[in-house]
């Protein structure tokens, strides 16, 4: 707990600098970044990032990302391949988490990737993330900042209302553009989405020229599959929802009548911003919860799945 409260600090030069101080202190910083609010501690240090696990209530086999200033920085603890660096080249900073297998004599606190030998890393493109991790110097783990299984937050109230008290700062810099969570390729092994998110499948094909394996939901190597209920507001979700049903609120998509728009016009992008605050103000109602069906193409694939994901059944 934080005896005084959770600190908001602004993103400017002094913020960002208390917050890169409490990181070396062992605290935990909430950052804005353009996918999602990360949940941040210094990487190499373990009581750092086992205080993530504890704030989150997340399970400890679930490795975290460590976010890095470069694709030169991310080299200082993954072994780099010519895949890895076509990838950094086209899509960082941004949206884009490589999963690798971990260099020798790295410093990664093994929590961070839950005993694996491979590592997350992501370069993102925010402004104040990357200010952040240049104050900082070193790696961050930096899960998004919502209580585990809960909606991820793309707004500072969004981790206020989750984790308000049980972290030292939230850096708040507005809304997240992108909104939904960076895309996970696997690059240990056979090229693999383990995630899709906010850089779309088809995008990283084209540019790798090549297709990549599609892990099946329960496949032990996809890596948020191991969850399977998360995003979850508290009531049902029911999906491809042509009108809301008794005391449903509908979440529309294109020109539909309905309680909330992702996108009237129908675009996937600005729906993927909009997918999470629509999920946290429609959960404030009480009500179920219908969504119009969404195209599986583009950040779309990103949307149905965490769409899907809020609607499975709870195991508590
Ligand atoms: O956009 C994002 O990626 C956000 C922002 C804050 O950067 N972060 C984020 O972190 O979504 P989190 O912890 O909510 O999701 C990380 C995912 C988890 O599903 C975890 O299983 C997977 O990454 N992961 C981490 N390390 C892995 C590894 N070594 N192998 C396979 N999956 C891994
Ligand atoms: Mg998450």
């Amino acid at each position: 707990m934080i005896p005084n409260g959770t600190l908001d600090l602004s993103a400017d030069p002094d913020g960002i600098a208390q917050a890169a101080d409490l990181l070396r202190q062992g605290l935990l910083v909430a950052f804005a970044t353009e996918t999602v609010y990360g949940l941040g501690g210094d990487a190499c240090n373990g009581r750092a990032v086992a205080s993530i696990y504890a704030a989150k209530g997340r399970p400890s086999f679930n490795p975290l990302i460590a976010h890095v200033s470069s694709a030169e920085a991310a080299r200082r603890f993954v072994q780099w391949s010519d895949m890895a660096e076509t990838l950094a080249a086209a899509f960082w900073p941004g949206p884009l988490t490589m999963v690798l297998p971990l260099k020798e004599g790295h410093r990664i606190s093994s929590l961070v990737t839950a005993g694996l030998d491979t590592l997350a890393v992501r370069v993102p493109a925010h402004g104040t993330a990357r200010a952040l991790l240049t104050a900082f110097g070193g790696p961050v783990a930096a899960p998004s900042a919502n209580p585990s299984g809960q909606i991820s937050p793309t707004t500072a109230d969004h981790v206020r209302s989750g984790l308000g008290g049980r972290i030292a700062a939230i850096l708040d810099d507005g809304p997240c553009g992108v909104g939904v969570e960076s895309t996970i390729v696997g690059l240990a092994g056979e090229p693999s989405l383990l995630r899709p998110g906010g850089v779309a499948l088809e995008d990283i094909e084209s540019v790798l020229g090549t297709r990549l394996h599609l892990h099946q939901a329960g496949d032990l190597l996809t890596a948020p599959g191991q969850l399977q209920s998360h995003y979850a507001p508290d009531a049902p979700v029911r999906l491809n929802a042509e009108s809301p049903q008794g005391d449903e609120v509908l979440l529309g998509f294109g020109p539909v009548p309905c309680d909330l728009n992702l996108s009237e016009a129908g675009d996937l992008d600005e729906a993927a911003a909009n997918l999470f605050s629509a999920l946290h103000t429609l959960n404030a109602t009480g009500r179920p919860i219908a969504v119009s069906p969404i195209p599986d193409q583009g950040l779309g694939v990103a949307i149905n799945d965490r769409l899907r994901r809020a609607a499975a059944p709870r195991d508590t």
